[in-house]
């Protein structure tokens, strides 16, 4: 089995020898947060984004950035020239670091960064012909889902249930209300409009949400955010999803039932050949 060369705390090792502490407070609390970046041709696709995002991550979890930009742009470079694929994808995960088990933020800790990278693997074309089955179910998740941690629990059970069904993705509501699926952002298309869900504590603000943004503007798409009720997403025309490894993906079928016609639609063709545009320029 290929064992890549991966970054941690200032080392680049094989993967299978890369080890952490077990007292590090990712292992015991979860106490962290990371990040997935695209690379295509071994460029970093909406590299600017992606570090906006994670030094954002940081703030909001009050770890004191280890690097600043370039650094962690150098350090992305060597795992990704160090791996043989053209097209990978990047996952960055910095944790509090290493300290005695206690829940308040330890004092004077350096935090553990690590940095691996993978052969990315994007949707076949059959898939994407035929749309993907998704079921929905309550979103059972914390209140700071805009934070980009490495406590996923919430999304793991979401994503074992949307498994245990040929599922692909599950689908969450929180009050009857649209949130995001397990690991992608969900948008619903009606009479030719896009429409997400507000950009707030209840979904990850996806890299790939401020994309769908500029590609409808680029396209005369109508787009808006705003609370979507279940209904609506059961009514719609099309369905969505986003994510930096699905790219924009269409949803055929929710809980059995078909999405629309049953069949991708214009809108997922116009913005999915808009994203491959964007990836090429
Ligand atoms: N997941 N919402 C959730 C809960 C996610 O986990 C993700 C991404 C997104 C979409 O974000 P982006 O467009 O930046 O990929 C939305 C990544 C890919 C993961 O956890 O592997």
């Amino acid at each position: 089995m290929h064992d890549p060369l991966v970054y941690l705390n200032g080392v680049m090792t094989p993967l299978s020898e890369a080890k952490i502490p077990v007292l590090d407070r990712g292992f015991i609390f979860g106490d962290g947060i990371y990040e997935v970046i695209p690379i295509y041709q071994r460029q970093l696709f909406r590299a600017e984004h992606h570090m906006a995002r994670l030094f954002r991550s940081l703030a909001a979890i009050g770890i004191t950035n280890p690097h600043t930009k370039d650094e962690w742009m150098a350090l992305i470079d060597q795992v990704v020239s160090a791996h043989p694929a053209a097209d990978q994808m990047v996952y960055l995960h910095i944790t509090r670091g290493v300290a005695k088990r206690a829940h308040a933020f330890p004092k004077d800790v350096t935090p553990t960064v690590f940095i691996m990278t993978n052969p990315i693997v994007l949707p076949s074309a059959a898939v994407r012909q035929a749309g993907v089955a998704c079921v929905s179910m309550e979103d059972k998740r914390w209140l700071r889902c805009e934070i980009k941690s490495i406590s996923l629990l919430g999304n793991v059970l979401a994503a074992q249930n949307a498994a245990e069904q040929d599922a692909v993705e599950s689908i969450m509501f929180r009050d009857g209300f649209l949130t995001e699926a397990s690991s992608s952002n969900v948008w619903i298309v009606k009479d030719g409009a896009v429409m997400g869900p507000p950009k707030d504590n209840l979904i990850l603000e996806g890299i790939r949400y401020g994309l769908i943004e500029e590609l409808c503007t680029a396209g005369g798409i109508p787009l808006s955010a705003r609370r979507i009720t279940r209904d609506e997403v059961f009514a719609a025309d099309e369905v969505l999803l986003t994510s930096a490894t699905k790219e924009v993906l269409p949803v055929s079928r929710i809980d059995g039932l078909p999405v629309g016609k049953g069949v991708p639609g214009p809108v997922y063709a116009k913005l999915y050949a808009a994203y491959q545009d964007a990836k090429a320029a």
